[in-house]
């Protein structure tokens, strides 16, 4: 593998200049790689923060254009909806979840109705910003419910999809959910929607400031490690991506992004299949936190960002995709 030696091999030598080392540059970010998630909200005419993300903010749905509008202009392929729903609409089933009136039916609906196809929405599939105990599903004595859960995501899937989805993302980690979804699409004429699984998500701590973002965070009792994975296990993970893969998902998620590039690594050598990375709310809080905010030295998120590629990903999602012209500039 290794040809030649010093002193005649001098590695530094395609390093000497600038126009040397892009000629060999291996890796490289383009706004294709890029999935920018939306927070959505009730009301007009409002952009709330959110404490604990810097620059990211809840937006109402009379705001939505402008930041298509963006996402257009930057070339991004795809944003991704997540609702922050009221807490008086959220209950112990998440029935909001099958309100074609819910937040993201109607953001659904108007973007398409606008947009067309210049750009991709991608939804989650998951109960937790609906359900009155932020969990992903339904529960019964504390234990969230495989089978019954995934009756109601069918349901969710086929709603969306109907709205206008064209990736359908279940994040909801129950077993045998993607066949049963895809299943159900095919069978009510959406053979065209395309389902992200996210095959690959861990228990993770990095989670919480989305769940801030969607108004999950005081409301979730416990944990979600009764089914989402333990940062622990790897072969697991290659287990969960070749059933999903068997079942029917187009692309799969690894998630959060920066503390598993081994496993995004290991998922595109052995699958060869579209990877999603996701750079998750405390991987982006904790990079803004790293940086003095006066002096933001874009180099840090670019070199967080390339490694996502680097590790195989083709696309990754990231609260910064809306800034990603000034920052690869
Ligand atoms: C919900 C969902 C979560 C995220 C995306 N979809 C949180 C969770 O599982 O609790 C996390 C995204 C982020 O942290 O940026 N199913």
């Amino acid at each position: 593998m290794i040809t030649g030696k010093y002193p005649s091999l001098r590695l530094r030598r395609s390093r000497k200049n600038d126009w040397s080392r892009r000629l060999i540059e291996e890796n490289n970010l383009t706004p294709n790689d890029f999935v920018l998630p939306i927070f959505i909200t009730d009301g007009k005419n409002k952009k709330q923060p959110i404490k604990s993300m810097p620059n990211v903010y809840r937006h109402t749905l009379d705001k939505l254009p402008l930041i298509i509008d963006k996402a257009i202009k930057l070339g991004l392929p795809m944003v991704a909806l997540f609702p922050n729903e009221e807490k008086k609409k959220k209950n112990l089933l998440g029935t909001e979840a099958l309100n074609e009136n819910n937040l993201v039916c109607r953001a659904l609906r108007m973007i398409k109705k606008k947009y067309n196809d210049e750009i991709g929405i991608m939804c989650d599939v998951a109960l937790d910003p609906y359900t009155s105990h932020g969990h992903d599903g339904l529960i019964k004595d504390g234990y969230v419910l495989n089978d019954e859960t995934i009756e109601v995501l069918i349901n969710q899937s086929l709603l969306q999809a109907e709205m206008g989805c064209d990736i359908l993302a279940p994040s909801d980690m129950m077993d045998g959910r993607i066949g049963k979804i895809r299943k159900a699409l095919d069978k009510n004429g959406y053979n065209m929607t395309q389902i992200l699984s996210y095959a690959v998500k861990y228990a993770s701590s990095f989670y919480g400031p989305f769940r801030d973002a969607v108004g999950s965070k005081g409301l979730l009792k416990n944990n979600k490690k009764n089914y989402q994975m333990d940062f622990k296990n790897k072969d697991e993970a290659l287990r969960e991506v070749s059933l999903d893969i068997k079942e029917g998902a187009d692309i799969v998620m690894v998630k959060p992004g920066l503390p598993y590039l081994d496993i995004i690594k290991s998922v595109k050598e052995n699958f060869k299949i579209p990877v999603m990375a996701y750079q998750v709310s405390g991987e982006y809080s904790l990079l803004c936190n790293a940086i003095n905010k006066d002096l933001i030295n874009k180099n840090v998120i670019i070199e967080s960002l390339i490694s996502f590629k680097r590790a195989g990903a083709n696309a990754i999602v990231s609260y910064y995709a809306d800034r990603i012209d000034k920052i690869l500039k």
